[in-house]
């Protein structure tokens, strides 16, 4: 099946070479051709380039995007999708004066949901999951990451690392899934954190590994979650069997855990909103991808992460929505896009570099997402008509997207 798309207005994150980042200065480039053709092949891109030069093929369907701009489906490497219930009375409590700390040492927070998801059934938490995947690729995503971590029981994590990998049998869009039991202490164990460390490693590791249910393992490193030390520890044990690292760190202290990540060759270090000169300078020359997440800024209004001088420092910088019942309830990466560049700063190559290449990089997807590069993916975003890409982010409570191709598929 040959789609061949015409006349678009402008081509973005085009890349001839594939590359798996861009870094520091490289980000405010983003390469693309105006009035161009795109020719998909079934599921990959088969060949780009300028309508002057388009050549004679016999196409199977011709879409005229005249006006329209083209560019590669969102990858968002950090979400926790599934999870059962809500949290919005806590959303309420904080309007009310509560802090997220507060709600957590009462026993709200992430504990909330952990209680919740144990009460729900396996169908019940995937049909309620499988909602919120349909909605963000409604919005334009076309790779995401999963994190379990609102089980915190053997059973508990299991039953939500299995709901991810129906989800990636049942839908076309990438899925990588991430095991985070390390994501808060149960109650029961408050008391001797050592005994549910020992769980993780002993107990749901290897059951996980068994039954291939993750690529990645996680942890929250913050004070009054996981210590690095602690933190250390679940990462070893991730490593041993098989799942590099992608952690939760400086969220809201900073105690050493990009340190950590970057020593354990993690492959990304998120959220990043308390930073120092240290902090920076740990994640020069390393393979770690700094990911920020501005939805959990702007929800609990706590500091974005400071792009400009992460990027003045010469490093790469990723974007992701963090959706999740507490601290984001939001899977849209176009506000994500959005507030990295009213908030942070960022411009909007920029930020659209940090949500797509970079993104697929802060997944183990970049050979295959990210760019408009031929043998890529064809997940694609069709704007609307608009007068330049600067509307993506300007325009944001706007939806722009006219289409969305997955795998080649329009399924918008
Ligand atoms: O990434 N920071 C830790 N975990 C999640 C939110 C957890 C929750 O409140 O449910 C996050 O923001
Ligand atoms: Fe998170």
């Amino acid at each position: 099946m040959i789609t061949l798309i015409t006349n678009i207005k402008e081509l973005l994150q085009v890349r001839e070479n594939a590359i798996s980042k861009v870094s520091g200065a490289e980000m405010a480039v983003l390469p693309s051709l105006k009035n161009a053709y795109l020719i998909l092949k079934d599921n990959i891109i088969e060949d780009f380039g300028l309508m002057e030069n388009l050549p004679k093929i016999k196409a199977d369907k011709v879409i005229d995007a005249t006006g329209r701009i083209v560019l590669p489906s969102w990858c968002d490497s950090h979400t926790h999708i599934v999870y059962a219930g809500n949290r919005e009375q806590e959303f309420v409590d904080r309007i009310n004066g509560f802090t997220y700390e507060e709600i957590a040492n009462r026993g709200g927070g992430i504990l909330n949901s952990a209680k919740k998801l144990n009460e729900t059934s396996e169908e019940e938490l995937y049909e309620q999951s499988k909602l919120r995947l349909e909605e963000v690729i409604h919005l334009g995503t076309g790779a995401v990451e999963i994190k379990s971590g609102y089980g915190l029981t053997v059973e508990g994590e299991l039953k939500m690392l299995r709901v991810i990998k129906k989800l990636a049998q049942n839908y076309p869009i990438a899925i990588k899934a991430t095991f985070l039991g390390a994501h808060a202490f149960p109650l029961h164990y408050k008391e001797n954190k050592a005994g549910y460390i020992d769980e993780i490693i002993n107990t749901m590791l290897p059951e996980i590994a068994q039954h291939q249910l993750a690529d990645y393992v996680d942890v929250f490193c913050e004070t009054g979650y996981f210590s690095v030390e602690e933190t250390e520890e679940i990462m070893a044990a991730g490593i041993r069997f098989g799942l590099k690292p992608k952690i939760h760190v400086n969220q809201f202290n900073s105690i050493g855990g990009i340190q950590a990540g970057v020593r354990f060759k993690a492959l990304s270090v998120d959220h990043l909103e308390i930073m120092n000169p240290e902090d920076i300078e740990a994640l020069k020359n390393s393979e770690t991808m700094p990911v920020a997440l501005p939805s959990c800024s702007y929800f609990l209004s706590i500091p974005y992460t400071p792009a400009r001088e992460m990027i003045q420092a010469g490093l790469p910088l990723a974007l992701a929505t963090d959706f999740n019942p507490g601290s984001t309830p939001s899977g849209n990466m176009n506000f994500v896009v959005a507030t990295a560049c009213i908030k942070m700063k960022m411009t909007p190559e920029e930020a659209i570099n940090a949500a797509t290449l970079n993104g697929a990089y802060a997944m183990g997807l970049s050979e295959t997402h990210g760019s408009i590069t031929k043998g890529k993916k064809a997940n694609l975003i069709l704007t609307k008509s608009i007068s330049s890409y600067y509307q993506i982010p300007y325009a944001f409570g706007s939806n722009l997207i006219e289409s969305v191709f997955i795998e080649g598929k329009i399924i918008v």
